[in-house]
């Protein structure tokens, strides 16, 4: 927790065309600066810097923000981390808020650090370690492996408690990072026994917990013992190996995400360097956002059993649904990742990867296998599924043009396709807005007009204004999405009279969306902050909002009419009367 007042400080003290000068080349245009945009490809320069307001926008992708956006975007990192860069570069520490449970954090990094090392030890230098060392020979993983991921060996019996309780860590620690567990009143004992440890490291290579393997043949026992879910360790958040594949992740532009401990590390340590472990669980979306930093391209390579395809369909529309392209690798049959690369080598192993499918083929033969393409039934229940994920879809031609390959496929008319599509995608498009993880959308303003442009300008910058928009303007009163979420979120952060900056707005939105929206209103030249036209832009938006009402009203009253209610024909014309006297008056 950082506090609000200590975030807008380091903002003020920041000059956000001082910071992007620093990492990109910027020229002087105006009163604002103007260059080449680091987040897409382009020629000429519509990536702009306003000192004036401290922020920035490119009007050719249509990212835009704060400086603390800039940093998230640039650096890849988030927004406490942007914070922390900031506060650096000005020499001043963050004082954070610590949460009751937040404490103790420092102390529970130290602790899984510590196990990591004692295990480690344990491994390469016990004679205990010696039998858990061999097991990893002999499933190919050779000792600079092993180093690198510092797997080690638990021997339990409580050695690791009374190897940290000697360097002062508390139990009440200990347990808290699911390093021990409590055992009758006052007792601890360790958590892994006689297992081989994988710690699990989060994208900066810290330790946050560890996955226990038996290494024995000991058919009663759990395969893992994973850390509990605890302050360190969510494992919905993470990925693991993400730390050592993200420098490749960034250069191949794509992330191979397989399921285990295991299938990640074999193929590392073969050559293959772009590739994460979703550890047993189907992509999350934090997974996902995880992943966006780096890439937007997903090959999915999971089992072929029936666990794994049902991890893969769930995964595929979830990762559609954030925008990124995916792939899929089926496995032949008996094989993992760790087994392939073992047998047939890295290029075997590449050239499997090169066989990958699209989510339209990989979906589509896993319906065909589970209901009767030659019935209507089997038909039906294969399109409404294969709309729903292609509902997911950003992109309007690649829509059309599966629903193109549906229709086909399925021996339908493409008319009769479309009709149903629109039926699926309703729903689709609801639960595609509750996503807050998709890309801001490049051009949102363009549906705006002038009016509502002119409002938001003056919420996004004039407190007076708000107070008076707040009073007269409703949300649903802007014709675009966007445009209402960003009304949504000032409407309910600003109390009436508080005064704010461009700079110090943008310090608090988190959704990106809303912030490169916001942003490119500000930055828009062509809006002057005019009152006279604030003044007119109000009453036309109520009067065009009385229209609206009014409209609606006259169609359900013709609705009435034509089923012959009569008592709500009287009701719907009294209050249709009463709104056109009130429209007069304004
Ligand atoms: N997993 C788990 N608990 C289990 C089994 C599996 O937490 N009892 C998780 C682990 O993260 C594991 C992943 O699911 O890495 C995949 O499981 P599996 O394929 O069974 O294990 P592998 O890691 O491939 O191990 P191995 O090849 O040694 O069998
Ligand atoms: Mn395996």
């Amino acid at each position: 927790m950082i506090p609000q007042a200590f975030i807008e400080d380091i903002q003020t003290r920041t000059d956000i065309a001082e910071v992007i000068a620093s990492y990109i080349p910027l020229k002087k245009m105006g009163r604002n600066f103007k260059g080449l945009c680091p987040f897409h490809g382009e020629k000429t320069p519509s990536f702009m810097v306003s000192p004036q307001k401290q922020i920035f926008h490119c009007f050719g992708c249509g990212e835009g923000g704060g400086v603390i956006q800039f940093l998230m975007l640039y650096e890849k990192v988030t927004f406490p981390e942007a914070i922390e860069i900031l506060a650096q570069r000005l020499g001043v520490a963050i004082p954070y808020q610590r949460q009751e449970q937040n404490r103790m954090k420092p102390a529970l990094y130290d602790a899984v650090q510590e196990a990591s090392c004692f295990f480690h030890k344990n491994l390469l230098e016990t004679k205990e370690g010696k039998f858990p060392l061999e097991y990893l020979y002999k499933r190919g993983i050779d000792i600079e492996t092993i180093k690198k991921f510092r797997l080690g060996y638990a021997l339990g019996r409580n050695t690791l408690i009374d190897t940290l309780r000697k360097k002062n860590f508390s139990l009440e620690a200990l347990e808290k990072a699911s390093l021990a567990v409590a055992k009758g009143p006052g007792g601890y004992r360790d958590v892994f026994n006689d297992r081989i440890m994988f710690p699990i490291f989060d994208a900066r290579s810290k330790v946050i917990g560890f996955g226990g393997r038996i290494w024995k043949n000991l058919p009663d026992a759990p395969k893992y013992i994973n850390s509990l879910e605890g302050p360190l360790y969510s494992k919905r958040d993470h990925l693991y190996g993400l730390n050592f594949a993200k420098d490749d992740v960034g250069k191949s532009d794509a992330v191979i995400v397989v399921e285990g401990y295991l299938d990640m590390i074999v193929p590392f340590s073969k050559g293959i360097h772009n590739i994460v472990a979703s550890l047993g669980t189907a992509l999350t979306v934090e997974q996902i956002r995880l992943i966006r930093r780096y890439t937007s391209n997903v090959v999915l390579l999971f089992d072929s059993d029936k666990a794994g395809e049902l991890a893969t369909l769930r995964a595929l529309d979830l990762v559609l649904e954030n925008d990124i392209n995916v792939a899929i690798v089926s496995l032949p049959k008996g094989h993992d990742p760790d087994t392939l690369v073992r047998e047939l080598g890295k290029d075997a192993f590449t050239q499997l990867l090169d066989k990958k499918t699209d989510f339209f083929e990989y979906k589509i033969a896993v319906f065909k296998r589970m209901y009767d393409i030659g019935t209507i039934e089997g038909k039906t229940k294969i399109a409404q599924e294969m709309l729903t994920t292609i509902a997911k879809l950003k992109s309007e031609i690649e829509r059309y043009e599966y629903i193109k390959k549906l229709s086909l496929y399925l021996d339908i008319k493409e008319e009769v396709m479309l009709a149903e599509f629109r039926k699926v995608a309703v729903s689709a498009t609801a639960a595609n807005t509750r996503s807050e993880y998709r890309q801001a959308a490049p051009q949102p303003q363009e549906r705006l007009s002038v009016t509502e442009r002119v409002l938001l300008k003056f919420m996004f910058t004039n407190h007076k204004a708000l107070a008076v928009i707040k009073r007269n303007v409703k949300e649903s009163d802007f014709s675009s999405n966007i445009a209402r979420k960003a009304a949504a979120y000032f409407f309910k952060q600003y109390a009436a009279g508080q005064e704010y900056s461009a700079q110090s707005v943008l310090g608090t939105i988190a959704d990106k969306e809303v912030c490169s929206f916001v942003s490119q209103i500000l930055m828009d030249e062509e809006i002057p902050l005019d009152k006279e036209l604030f003044k007119s832009s109000l009453a036309k938006v109520l009067t065009r909002r009385v229209k609206t009402i009014k409209e609606r009203m006259k169609t359900e009253i013709k609705e009435a009419e034509k089923n012959g209610d009569r008592e709500r024909i009287r009701v719907l014309v009294n209050q249709y009367s009463r709104i056109n006297s009130e429209g007069q008056d304004e």
